[in-house]
């Protein structure tokens, strides 16, 4: 079949990694038979320094012309890039937001498993680790404190800056949908999280999964603080399956899970509306430190094309041809700099292209 995909390549690692992402996807299609267009735009500190604006118009219609989006980073390192001193409105970040908001893409799902070759890069408790654990972050993306009304004034002689944290009913539902939707498919159990002990937002929240619950008889919903889950998915991760929340809580602790997971170099991430369009991207940043040094770890990258492949073309073959080479390269002992162990014997240590071809290799 035929299938267009726009990149945004991005800042930072963005343009090393998405390289190796769309190697993948190539080998995809001349094994599996499929012809994948590429078409590749700015977005951005690149776009800023092309356009004077992290968005334009023009990114925004190519990437609603394609059947999907393959995103690497942006953003580069606030005090250092010159980007950081546009205002807010004109950042790299603020583009990823209008970007999400203008594609509709609300539903962020953030898988973030434990492989057992990466026990050792995890940073919990051996026997915590052992367990393992697999869990789905559904995050609200187009709602919330990130898309609230926000301002900065001066009053009373003194700076006062304000963020608002707003939710619709109907955004709710329409998360609370998806969230069960997905633990039907998984272990069935959702893990609602929110701080309905202070926050009204979340007192609703909390209500309208509650009445979304009725329709999903066989998936058992839990309801959890967040900051006690930030220090359950310490403790014991292995008592999730589908964590669902808000857009700022969701921020906040996919990052958490990446770290215990090894490394944010290997946590993928897909951005959805109501219909197959989707926007997949590493959950990782644009890590300038080490960009241009093809040091990289492109495997959240990788990963985010097999979602693609999976949520947004549906060919779940090929999706698992992508995620069983990951596995693979891992078992036979590659590893990027981030999830490299020195005191391992047998490991490989690959620059990032190297990893790309690796797991190309393994597409058969
Ligand atoms: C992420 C990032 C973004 C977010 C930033 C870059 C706006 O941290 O995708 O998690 O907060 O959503
Ligand atoms: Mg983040």
């Amino acid at each position: 079949m035929n299938f267009k995909i726009t990149t945004i390549p991005g800042d930072g690692i963005g343009p090393e990694i998405v390289a190796e992402a769309r190697k993948v996807l190539e080998r995809v299609g001349e094994v599996y038979g499929h012809e994948f267009a590429f078409e590749e735009v700015l977005m951005g500190g690149c776009s800023i320094d092309a356009y004077g604006e992290p968005l334009t118009d023009e990114t925004i219609e190519k990437c609603k012309a394609a059947d999907a989006v393959l995103m690497g980073s942006i953003g580069g390192k606030v005090g250092q890039s010159s980007w950081y001193e546009l205002p807010p409105e004109k950042r790299p970040e603020a583009g990823l937001l209008k970007l999400r908001k203008s594609l509709g893409l609300f539903c962020n799902l953030r898988p973030a498993k434990l492989y057992p070759e990466l026990k050792k890069a995890c940073p919990l408790k051996e026997d915590i680790a052992e367990q393992g654990f697999d869990v789905m972050m559904v995050r609200e993306l187009t709602g919330g404190l990130y898309f609230g009304y926000r301002k900065t004034e001066t009053v009373d002689g003194e700076e006062v800056a304000t963020d608002t944290l707003t939710y619709r009913e109907s955004e709710i539902r329409r998360i609370a949908k998806k969230a069960f939707e997905i633990a039907e498919k998984r272990n069935r159990k959702v893990t609602s999280v929110d701080k309905a002990n202070v926050l009204d937002s979340s007192r609703l929240w909390r209500k309208i999964f509650a009445e979304e619950a009725k329709a999903y008889e066989n998936v058992t919903l839990e309801n959890a603080l967040v900051d006690s889950t930030a220090m359950q998915l310490i403790r014991n991760p292995g008592q999730f399956d589908v964590v669902a929340t808000e857009n700022m809580f969701g921020d906040i602790l996919s990052d958490e899970m990446a770290e215990i997971a090894g490394s944010l170099g290997m946590l993928p991430s897909a951005s959805l509306r109501e219909d197959s369009f989707g926007l997949y991207e590493p959950s990782g940043g644009s890590a300038p430190d080490i960009a241009g040094q093809n040091i990289a770890n492109p495997l959240a990258t990788i990963l985010s094309a097999a979602m693609l492949l999976r949520y947004s073309f549906n060919l779940g073959k090929e999706a698992d041809a992508i995620e069983n080479a990951v596995s693979e390269v891992l078992a036979q002992g590659f590893r990027t700099g981030d999830i490299m162990d020195k005191e391992e014997k047998g490991l490989t240590l690959l620059h990032t292209d190297e990893m790309g071809d690796k797991i190309a290799e393994l597409i058969k």
